[in-house]
């Protein structure tokens, strides 16, 4: 069992979609390379009978997978699976990125700060690939994740405070700091309603969410890749004004949103190999190419859902 070593290890190839099902007591999984990692992210209990029509599904290209509720599903309890292990991950990066961007002995004190928060959020994710969540236990665990990330949003917005002010002179900005801490406060806001029973989307906020974190992922693209890449820096940042527009202006249907969402998966795959294999110029880490990438799938899945 290595699921901590593989959270930051690239994902097995060769399934370009992995489905769990999990009926009637036993775990049936759609291919044979399926690795402990997923087994664990179930909870794979085979005699527990609330195992039962519980499912997630993962997506993979890149380097990690994405874990989405299964289609259509409306149960608490996956939806509180899926969202733990996609945003757990998140959040761990989210403090990866702050380490990586707080060098030098001037900035040890926010960087130890940050390595807890990567520490607190590696442990969750541990936890919830192996806990067995159910009807019974789903509303603690939601708890638990939710008092972890509250106090985490409040040091990225201080830190966004103390780096808009000049006090703190790290390599994060401000609105890094600031679009963390609203992934991390919606993430809070979902786990609680799922604790209510409630998985439903609103197409409204979901909309007005994602159209700014997909604005600000193409800024950060534009403002991060080398200066020589100027058609690309030109197609970030008019990619970053439509979102923008339409975080003003949340259309009244979704298609127009979900079409830039999946002109924006295009666009991050793309740049997330281009980065990796040396074709693109960039100061993009590898990490943070396939973290937008991973919340572009999730902010499509989510849209698919809303009504
Ligand atoms: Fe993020
Ligand atoms: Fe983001």
């Amino acid at each position: 069992m290595n699921s901590q070593k593989t959270q930051d290890a690239p994902s097995r190839e060769g399934i370009t979609r992995r489905k769990v099902l999990i009926a009637g007591g036993s775990t049936l999984v759609g291919a044979t390379l399926l690795g402990s990692v997923f087994e664990t992210a179930l909870g794979q209990t085979k005699d527990s009978p609330n195992m039962q029509h519980r499912g997630i599904t993962s997506k993979d290209g890149g380097m990690k997978p994405t874990f989405l509720p299964e289609a259509g599903s409306t149960d608490a309890v996956a939806h509180s699976v899926a969202d733990n292990l996609f945003w757990n991950e998140q959040m761990m990066e989210h403090a990866k990125f702050f380490v990586m961007l707080m060098p030098g002995p001037e900035l040890a004190g926010p960087r130890r700060q940050a390595e807890q928060f990567q520490q607190n959020f590696a442990g969750q994710l541990e936890k919830v690939r192996a806990a067995s969540l159910d009807q019974g236990n789903y509303k603690n665990f939601n708890r638990s994740t939710i008092e972890l990330v509250k106090p985490y949003a409040d040091f990225k917005h201080k830190m966004r405070d103390e780096q808009a002010a000049g006090r703190l002179q790290s390599l994060v900005w401000a609105t890094f700091f600031e679009h963390t801490a609203r992934e991390a406060e919606r993430f809070a806001k979902r786990l609680d309603q799922f604790s209510r029973g409630d998985t439903s989307i609103n197409m409204e906020e979901a909309a007005e969410f994602w159209t700014i974190i997909m604005g600000e992922h193409a800024d950060f693209i534009a403002h991060l890749l080398d200066p020589e890449e100027n058609a690309l820096i030109q197609k970030a940042m008019q990619t970053s004004q439509g979102f923008r527009q339409m975080h003003k202006n949340v259309p009244s249907s979704k298609g127009p949103v979900e079409k830039a969402v999946d002109d924006i998966i295009d666009f991050k795959t793309a740049a997330e190999k281009g980065i990796r294999t040396g074709k693109i110029r960039s100061i993009i880490h590898p990490t943070l190419a396939d973290h937008v990438r991973r919340e572009a799938l999730k902010a499509a899945d989510e849209l698919r859902r809303a009504a």
